[in-house]
């Protein structure tokens, strides 16, 4: 694996998922591999399970990792070509890179949508940016349309708990929010699923949600909660802004806050969460409280994922 930026970077996702559970039970086993290499975490916006994660991830590997929030902490960096630098950016993209892939064997990023304009979003040029200049691989801790480590984790989670002898039925549901949040999560998750391929995947959201079909292609679409709820393995709840009227909030409605009322259509099912959520505005404390919920196990796999995808970048350099 060069970089890991979406699922296309990876070639096996079940062999990938394979490698992530033989670290998670035996955490140490690939301790030289890392041995005298540096991995350099950006942060250019918030994060606690990734930041997290992804040091352990690095250290068990014996990898050494330098956490810089470039976001608070660095100078304002300008990834738009050939601009001319008069404004608030002291640090061009061009410039920074390089300098980085000199001080780094590994390069893992965290950057935010500006959920202003699409075009630039989608674009995902500051992701590409550092690729073109860095010159070592580069990690997406989450970028502006999507975040495959934490999908990686999902599917992880999904694999180790689901019991039976069929397809799980998993279902992505939109939930409220106080804030326009990213599409990022979402669309990943549509995009591993779908990549995937062992699910019966429903996605439910109000009118006016719909994701770019780009990633959701192949799952069932509704706008009927309860119907798209019915007999699910799974449910994965998260909340996105608008992507055609790009980065609005139009429905605010608490009635797509998943209940344990409505979790009686489903099979049973355990329901999934990034985090950070938003209790009794995403999910209710009822849920998030019960056996039903499998949040921490989830956020837990962070770990994971992240080292089988530092051992794959690592054995391929
Ligand atoms: N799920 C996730 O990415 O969490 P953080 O924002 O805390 O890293």
């Amino acid at each position: 694996m060069k970089n890991f930026i979406s699922v296309h970077d990876v070639s096996n996702i079940n062999a990938l998922v394979e490698k992530a559970l033989e670290y998670k039970a035996n955490p140490f086993k690939d301790k030289a591999l890392g041995a005298n290499k540096r991995i350099g975490c950006l942060f250019l916006n918030p994060s606690m399970r990734t930041r997290l994660s992804t040091q352990i991830a690095a250290q068990n590997l014996g990898m050494e990792a330098i956490i810089f929030n470039v976001g608070s902490e660095g100078w304002a960096l300008e990834f738009e070509e050939e601009a001319i630098m008069s404004g608030n950016t002291v640090e061009h993209v061009k410039d920074a890179a390089p300098v980085m892939g000199k001080y780094f064997d590994v390069l893992a990023i965290r950057t935010f949508p500006s959920l202003k304009n699409r075009e630039d979003d989608y674009s995902e040029l500051y992701i590409k940016q550092f690729i073109k200049y860095a010159g070592i691989p580069v990690v997406s801790l989450e970028s502006a349309t999507l975040h495959p480590l934490q999908s990686l984790t999902d599917v992880i989670t999904i694999k180790e708990t689901f019991r039976e002898k069929r397809k799980p039925k998993i279902v992505l549901t939109w939930a409220p929010h106080v804030k326009p949040l990213p599409q990022c999560v979402a669309n990943s998750f549509s995009q591993w699923i779908n990549a995937w391929g062992e699910a019966d995947f429903v996605i439910t959201h109000p009118e006016e949600y719909e994701l770019d079909e780009q990633f959701t292609k192949g799952a069932t679409i509704t706008h009927k909660q309860n119907e798209a709820l019915k007999d699910a393995d799974y449910v994965y709840v998260k909340n996105w802004s608008t992507f055609n009227d790009y980065g609005k909030i139009y429905c605010n409605d608490p009635e797509w806050m998943l209940t344990q009322e409505k979790l009686k259509f489903t099979n049973n099912a355990k329901v999934m969460h990034c985090l950070p959520v938003r209790r009794n505005v995403e999910l209710s404390d009822e849920i998030l409280d019960s056996a039903s919920s499998i949040v921490t196990q989830e956020a837990s796999n962070r770990v994971w994922a992240a080292q089988a995808v530092l051992s794959e970048i690592l054995n391929a350099k």
